[in-house]
């Protein structure tokens, strides 16, 4: 059977594929947030995981507003990164596992979702980034991707139980899967941030924290706050926390965390990066 052996949970902040792209790793300004990531390139040379089942939101690149799906699941051998205007456009491609997503699909339709099923699918710096993060350098990237992108962008949005539910299908359905994968689950987006209008550059660091705080002994803690009290909260791109919550979701097993890292500001938003390791539940 396959296994969930942790979640990564990181912003996405297009402007740290920048860095990437100008080696800017040590600079003073980067490299509390690129130090960060130490503990999960240690984590990740260790396990080798097979599969990540990545929980995004898209920003303008395989959807728009004309047509924006609640949930999307990628179900294609091959995706590959696109610049949607941030002026990067990292070359490596993803490589899918069709079957899998295939079969979660079937579990989460079974479980009475209705996600769009993307058999083509580009994927924006959501996907890119974290990946770039994970695996630095120029060799293939070790590890096949499974996207699914929630929407974060126009409202109404999913609700954070919903997300989290999502989340939980996913994570049954990774662990009824016949083959022998290690799959990590990645939430990627927030925290607090806020990038237009009247609260530009807003960010909530008592909120951060309280999702810090609680993301590993007590998801449960951060639906207490619908969807709209979250924009207040964290901001209007802060609602990508629904990623979060989602990707929280599917590690249904036991979890600790192992490494958490803050750092205000990147850009305009909140940083923060969270690795959890996970294991099964022990069934009576
Ligand atoms: C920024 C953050 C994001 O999550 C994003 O998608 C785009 C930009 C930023 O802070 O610059
Ligand atoms: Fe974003």
């Amino acid at each position: 059977m396959s296994k969930i052996c942790g979640g990564i949970f990181t912003s996405h902040v297009p402007g740290i594929g920048k860095a990437i792209a100008q080696n800017l790793q040590n600079d003073p300004y980067w490299k509390p947030f690129f130090d960060g990531f130490d503990p999960i390139h240690r984590w990740l040379a260790a396990e080798k995981p097979d599969v990540a089942v990545v929980f995004y939101n898209d920003h303008g690149l395989n959807f728009f507003l004309d047509k924006m799906p609640t949930f999307a699941i990628g179900a294609a051998n091959e995706y590959r990164h696109e610049d949607e205007g941030w002026g990067i456009a990292f070359a490596r491609p993803f490589q899918g596992h069709a079957d899998l997503s295939w079969h979660i699909i079937e579990h989460v339709v079974a479980s009475e979702f209705d996600p769009v099923m993307c058999q083509a699918m580009t994927v924006d710096h959501a996907v890119a980034v974290p990946f770039e993060l994970c695996w630095p350098g120029k060799d293939a990237f070790p590890t096949k991707l499974i996207p699914i992108a929630i929407n974060t962008v126009q409202h109404p949005l999913p609700s954070p139980k919903r997300c989290h539910d999502l989340g939980k299908a996913v994570g049954r359905a990774i662990e009824s899967w016949g083959g022998n994968e290690k799959v990590v689950i990645f939430g990627t987006g927030g925290l607090s941030h806020q990038l237009e209008g009247e609260r530009a550059g807003h960010i909530n660091v008592d909120y951060d924290k309280f999702c810090l705080r609680n993301l590993a002994p007590d998801p449960e803690a951060l639906l207490q706050h619908d969807t709209l009290d979250i924009v207040e909260l964290a901001g209007s791109q802060g609602v990508e926390i629904l990623n979060w919550i989602a990707a929280r979701g599917a590690l249904t097993g036991s979890v600790r965390e192992l490494a958490s890292n803050y750092h205000v500001p990147i850009s305009n938003t909140a940083a923060a990066t969270v690795l959890l390791s996970h294991s099964e539940r022990v069934l009576a």
